[in-house]
């Protein structure tokens, strides 16, 4: 069970996660969701047999390996104390490149151990490097990409890196000349300037350390830019559901199993699912609360705009946490989520709202809503506007 809060009448609320679960965090901006997100983390951090991941776009996270000094009064009044946890950095890139060598000093003084993440070209599959340079598979030029790709794929499995698809390119006979010089420079640049890519095969699964919150640094990265954020988080969710899906069989045979559960949690999630548009991380985040759940993969997505997030993601969500909305249109999209076993609709609920801090909790394994305190962080919250 996860500790989240407490109840109007002061009874402790707890998340049931004897099952793997899909959790929606919404509300406005500054209403709690990052705040909340970080509650969960803090919990799902003590468990030895779970891996948890937090995937950051806004650098919200790193400060968990602080106590939470600003709150150490409140924290008092539940009978809690402000303390750290342990907190792996992953940073897309070479970290000294990205932060400098000056940032990595002070977050090892704060002990944030700091480790660089690179993803694997073998783990791209044909149509990602299409979306990724914004070609169609209708283009020269796409059918060439999408060819080099397929071919490496067929001849290396998943071992093949940037310089054995462009040697592929250059081995077509049917690429004209000026869209393999074109593709080349692209891939090039991908390599040389993005800085995201492995030169040798690396076991995704292996750089994130148990009873630590792995926060992938995805901040590094730029939002316009060719979907990076997007890439490094789709690589690494399709390597998490395979290598468990393949470990949650041989629990089944009762062989030993090194890949534990994963619990992973998506702030500002509707970058990565966002409904009515496509997102290189969509579709393996789909399979994961689609498939995911027996093998024993949970999800937490906090999002302002519930309306933004794929409909298929949403209907999948099993607790929401909906924190103070006030936009009519926010309201709406939220609303749509009532459930047949709730007295009221959650509109309703959501005009209950009054302090920082609390949401509706509505538990579709329980059938229950509940209007929830929930708890002071232990760790610093980061997102605080200064
Ligand atoms: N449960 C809580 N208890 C105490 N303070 C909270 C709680 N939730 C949120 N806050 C305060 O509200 C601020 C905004 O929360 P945050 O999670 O950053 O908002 P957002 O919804 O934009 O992610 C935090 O900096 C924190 O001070
Ligand atoms: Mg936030």
């Amino acid at each position: 069970m996860i500790f989240l809060g407490q109840d109007s009448e002061g009874e402790q609320v707890y998340l049931d996660d004897s099952r793997s679960r899909a959790v929606l965090i919404c509300g406005k901006r500054g209403s709690g969701k990052s705040y909340t997100m970080g509650v969960l983390l803090e919990e799902l951090v003590q468990r030895d047999d779970v891996l948890v991941i937090v995937a950051d776009p806004m650098r919200n996270f790193h400060t968990m390996s602080l106590p939470n000094r600003e709150q150490e009064s409140m924290l008092w009044k539940w009978g809690l104390a402000a303390k750290g946890v342990p907190v792996r950095l992953l940073v897309p890139g070479d970290p000294v490149n990205r932060y400098g060598r000056e940032v990595i000093k002070a977050f090892e003084k704060r002990g944030v151990q700091v480790e660089p993440l690179r993803i694997n070209p073998g783990d791209i599959v044909p149509d990602g490097w299409l979306e990724l340079f914004g070609l169609e598979i209708t283009q020269p030029m796409g059918i060439a990409l999408y060819r080099a790709v397929q071919r490496c794929h067929q001849q290396n499995g998943v071992h093949f890196f940037v310089p054995e698809i462009i040697e592929r390119l250059q081995k077509d006979p049917q690429v004209k000349e000026t869209s393999v010089q074109a593709l080349i420079l692209r891939l090039e640049t991908a390599a040389n300037e993005w800085d995201i890519f492995s030169s040798r095969y690396l076991e995704l699964s292996e750089v994130f350390a148990p009873k630590t919150v792995n926060v992938i640094d995805l901040g590094v990265l730029e939002i316009s830019r060719f979907g990076l954020r997007n890439l490094v988080l789709a690589v690494i969710v399709r390597d998490l559901f395979r290598k468990r899906r393949d470990a949650r069989l041989r629990e089944e045979l009762g062989l030993p199993a090194e890949m534990p559960k994963v619990w992973l949690a998506i702030d500002e999630g509707q970058e990565f699912v966002p409904s009515g548009k496509s997102a290189l991380a969509k579709e393996p985040l789909i399979q994961w609360v689609k498939e995911g759940r027996q093998p024993g993969l949970s999800l937490i997505i906090a999002s302002q705009q519930p309306g933004a997030i794929d409909r298929e993601v949403l209907s999948q969500c099993d607790l929401i946490l909906c924190h103070k909305v006030t936009a009519a249109e926010d309201v709406d999209a939220i609303n749509k989520l009532s459930h047949d076993y709730m007295a009221h609709e959650l509109k309703h609920y959501l005009r209950q709202l009054n302090r920082t801090g609390e949401a509706v909790m509505v538990d579709d394994f329980r059938e229950t809503v509940t209007i929830v305190q929930v708890r002071p962080r232990k760790s610093q919250h980061g997102g605080a506007e200064r």
